[in-house]
């Protein structure tokens, strides 16, 4: 059994390891005659590239991505696309010396256990290395969309929360999650996030966030009840990218603490013009689209590898300490956004061709 395959109609399976020679994916059921090139790819991986500020790990990696198959003339031609980005700063000495050791927080101990043998190598398979593949799949995604549903269409991810600090999303601005390195959305607490993320990193510890991912100009009837509702395959999709504890649809776990007059989302018309008063539902009814925004977040758990000395066990089963030495992220959080808003760009152009195969 093995599943590194995601999605039904738009499929990408992912391959390769944190310090192989390289990593990609391979995107099986994108419509034909879709404009690609490269470009379109490489902005997308750029968002999520590990280097970009003081504030993410400063192994440097280009991303550079190269289209193999499937693009003919600057166009989609229905047939596989098959995308590679070759890994360049590896430093696989930096985990020589914890070779035997399971490092805390991380997937080495279940690996081991499960398969007998695991590479290493900054977490090999289980790396979030292999998010940059997704990343490449979502940015075709989003291509296939925007042809398809126009220029209302629009998916923007941000961190809502980190660590203990949240923003207010009322404030959400999208200019402004592009024009800071927390991708956050509200500008006024950017100073406050700043500081607290140096003294983070400064202590050599680290701590989680929270990611909103707000999909707009989504039409009514994308996803399918019973055992493939869109919020069902959404919360799936943010749930499989590393690190990622728990999500949210909508209200989420806050619908629990509202009553029925609070939560329910009350309909009206205006002319022509249907309204939703609020969105508790997230923009999706009975596992179905309705028009409304659809909005995810989910929590992302602190960078397990840190710099303080931590216990563990070794793989003979004997008591040791573990300090982790390669370059990590004070809050894996900031780089999770790219792969929020990729992941949604999957789900929904999934759906979308379902809807389009059922009902259209
Ligand atoms: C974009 C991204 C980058 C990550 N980078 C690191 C890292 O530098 N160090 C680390 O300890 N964990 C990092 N993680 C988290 C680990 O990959 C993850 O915790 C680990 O594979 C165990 O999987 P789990 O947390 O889903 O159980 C990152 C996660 C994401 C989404």
């Amino acid at each position: 059994m093995s599943f590194n395959t995601f999605g039904k109609q738009f499929r990408f399976t992912t391959w390769g390891e944190s310090h192989g020679p390289a990593l990609g994916c391979i995107v099986d059921g994108c419509p034909p005659n879709i404009k690609l090139k490269e470009q379109d790819i490489q902005v997308e991986l750029d968002k999520r590239k590990p280097g970009q500020s003081k504030f993410t790990t400063q192994r440097k990696e280009d991303d550079k991505v190269q289209i193999l198959s499937g693009v003919f003339e600057g166009k989609t031609t229905g047939t596989p696309i098959s995308l590679i980005i070759y890994n360049q700063d590896m430093r696989s000495k930096d985990y020589g010396n914890i070779k035997d050791k399971f490092r805390p927080g991380h997937a080495d101990f279940t690996y081991f256990k499960k398969y007998g043998i695991r590479d290493y190598r900054g977490g090999g398979r289980s790396s979030a290395r292999e998010t940059a593949a997704r990343v490449a799949a979502g940015a075709i995604a989003k291509k296939v969309l925007e042809n398809k549903l126009g220029k209302k269409f629009k998916v923007v991810g941000a961190v809502t929360q980190l660590g203990i600090l949240g923003c207010d999303t009322a404030k959400w601005n999208d200019q402004v999650i592009k024009k800071n390195p927390f991708f956050c959305p509200d500008k006024s607490i950017l100073k406050l996030w700043k500081k607290y993320l140096l003294d983070v990193r400064k202590s050599g510890s680290s701590c989680g966030a929270v990611i909103e991912v707000r999909a707009r100009g989504i039409p009514i009837g994308l996803g399918a009840p019973i055992y493939s509702k869109l919020d069902m395959d959404i919360a799936s999709a943010m749930m499989s990218i590393n690190a990622v504890k728990g999500v949210n649809i909508g209200s989420g776990m806050n619908s629990a603490q509202l009553s029925g007059e609070q939560n329910s989302d009350e309909i009206s018309q205006k002319g022509k013009k249907l309204k939703f008063n609020s969105n508790n539902a997230g923009g999706i009814l009975g596992g179905i689209s309705s028009g409304q925004e659809i909005v995810v977040s989910f929590a992302v758990k602190p960078t397990s590898s840190i710099l303080t000395t931590r216990k563990t066990i070794d793989k003979f089963g004997k008591n040791t300490t573990i300090s982790v030495k390669g370059r990590h992220d004070p809050c894996v959080g900031i780089r999770a956004v790219p792969v929020g808003e990729a992941m949604m760009n999957c789900v929904l152009l999934d759906h979308y061709l379902m809807n389009k195969a059922q009902c259209s």
